[in-house]
């Protein structure tokens, strides 16, 4: 995709930045996300941010109570109802950005669950993405997506933990299910190996973040 110009802009770009980390200010993957998101803001400044931190204010677990409401039932409760009311405003906010950065830690091999929750919310069959004779087609088409990846061990292509990958694989075969293609990765792993793995790996991924130059 190629990203609105600093000139000449005819419309705010619209930037939806993600977190899904518990260790808040601790956290590698915000300290990215934030980084890439201040980088996409800087090349675009008219860009307009919507912020959702799914750590401290994620969405429920998917529940038959949830389907029954998208059937028609009508919603049980308060809880039930800011719940649903909250899945439609992460579909929204999806719809209406055209770049969106997704902070994630690996957490037991994959993704943190209030992510997983968003994703239960925003993968929606005749919104997101539909099935055609030739199979599934994403909807998505035309948006940028930045993944803030870190982990404690290392897991990348060649590496012994490698078979055990199912964060930033899955995420990128999720988006591209729903037609955002090659997301671009930006990593830190082997955080917890000791301090200098660590220092070494934020600082390589901030410099791949200030080169971003789209
Ligand atoms: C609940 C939990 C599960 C974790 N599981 C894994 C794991 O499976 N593999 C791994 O390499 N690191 C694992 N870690 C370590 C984190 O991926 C690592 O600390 C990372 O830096 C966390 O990202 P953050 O700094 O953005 O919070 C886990 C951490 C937590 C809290």
């Amino acid at each position: 995709m190629t990203l609105p110009t600093t000139h000449n802009d005819d419309f705010a770009m619209q930037i939806l930045h993600l977190d899904s980390s518990i260790l808040g200010t601790a956290s590698a993957s915000r300290k990215l996300s934030f980084n890439i998101v201040a980088r996409l803001v800087a090349l675009h400044p008219d860009s307009q941010v919507i912020y959702r931190d799914l750590a401290s204010d994620p969405a429920l677990h998917l529940s038959s109570e949830h389907l029954a409401a998208w059937q028609g039932a009508g919603a049980k409760g308060d809880l039930l109802t800011e719940d649903l009311f909250k899945g439609n405003a992460y579909l929204q906010e999806l719809l209406e950005s055209q770049v969106v950065v997704i902070g994630t830690p690996m957490y037991n091999l994959t993704i943190p669950t209030p992510l997983k929750a968003w994703i239960d919310r925003i993968a929606l069959v005749g919104k997101t993405f539909h099935y055609t004779a030739d199979g599934p087609e994403g909807l998505l088409k035309n948006k940028k997506a930045y993944i803030a990846s870190s982990r404690g061990g290392i897991y990348s292509e060649g590496s012994p933990a490698a078979p055990l990958e199912h964060q930033e694989s899955y995420l990128i075969g999720l988006l591209g299910f729903l037609g955002i293609s090659e997301p671009t990765v930006i990593r830190a792993e082997g955080l917890a190996i000791n301090a200098q793995v660590k220092d070494s790996a934020i600082a390589r991924a901030l410099e791949t973040i200030a080169a971003i130059n789209e």
